[in-house]
């Protein structure tokens, strides 16, 4: 049987005080979000005619999320992380800001406190026994088009499993395994050599995976590098590139590729370019230039602070 309660002042009443609107302390700002969010819970229960079996799968998933620390994996599956990376764009577009390389999500893997070195790191510790030399490099220009030196490149990505070290479940990986910061050069160049990652599922047993099943989607993601690039009077830039070619790059998951992020990983194997690359043998090689743009009012408006791990 189908009722209609939700228009009525009683509950209207209800949920102005589940949501503490009725009282003092607490703070207005988590009122007004929990208010508006239980109001529209609320109204889908009735209009879908949610059943109390059907909520409480709902409150049991959750707590299985919790549990497997998937909540930040569920949230770039269900588009909020690239709906964010929507609404910075609209809001950069309507200040006239112009991102000449793209914004993308940040992802839930980074770790801070990776080594800093100027120039060049080699970021990969030579032990993934299926791992196919890269090397990466780029150059920073300002937001007036100009090389950048002495900006920070923050740079992670996954083994050839598809695993992060920190994150990694086989504890193959060292720590900050393929993670660095470089420090552009004079230049404003930075170069690592690292291997070339592979993509990842989400695990195919846990929550988001559950989740996505039930929506008749796969949980992959294309192989892909992920960037933090900070300077002095430049807002922090985020974002990844995919590697061209992968099965996945156009159908991501998490919705992270974007024009102007697809890179071409180019293989080399003649001797000359081994030699001049400081190389053992046949590798490949990307390039990536990232353009910042300045401040806003002196502030970086779009700065995104968030729980990371810090080691
Ligand atoms: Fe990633």
């Amino acid at each position: 049987m189908e009722v209609k309660i939700f228009n009525t002042q009683d509950v209207q009443d209800f949920l102005r005080v589940a949501s503490g609107l009725e009282q003092e302390g607490g703070n207005p700002r988590v009122k007004q979000i929990i208010h508006r969010v239980l109001s529209d819970l609320y109204k889908a229960i009735e209009d879908l005619n949610i059943t109390s079996d059907e909520y409480w799968a709902g409150v049991a998933y959750l707590n299985q999320l919790g549990a497997n620390q998937e909540a930040g994996l569920l949230s770039p599956g269900l588009g909020f992380d690239h709906y964010l990376d929507m609404r910075m764009d609209a809001e950069d577009a309507a200040l006239g800001i112009e991102n000449a390389t793209p914004r993308t999500i940040e992802g839930p893997l980074y770790v801070a406190g990776a080594p800093e070195s100027v120039g060049y790191a080699r970021m990969d510790d030579g032990s993934d026994p299926n791992g196919h030399t890269l090397i990466l490099h780029g150059t920073i220009f300002d937001a007036d088009g100009k090389p950048l030196p002495n900006a920070k490149v923050e740079i992670w990505h996954a083994n050839t499993k598809g695993f992060y070290s920190h994150f990694d479940p086989t504890g193959e990986q060292q720590a900050f395994n393929m993670r660095r910061s470089i420090i552009t050069d004079e230049n404003g160049q930075y170069r690592v050599r690292t291997i070339l990652p592979a993509g990842y599922g989400c695990p195919p047993e846990g929550p988001t995976q559950q989740l996505l099943n039930q929506l008749g989607r796969h949980g992959n993601r294309p192989a892909h590098i992920h960037y933090f690039v900070s300077a002095d009077g430049h807002r922090k830039l985020t974002t990844q590139i995919n590697v061209a070619g992968d099965p996945y790059t156009y159908d991501d998951f998490a919705y992270a590729t974007r024009e102007g992020l697809v890179v071409d990983a180019v293989e080399h194997t003649d001797p000359e370019a081994i030699k001049a690359n400081d190389v053992e043998g046949p590798f490949a090689e990307m390039v990536f230039d990232l353009k910042l743009t300045r401040l806003v009012d002196g502030v970086d408006n779009q700065v995104v602070d968030r729980p990371r791990l810090a080691v």
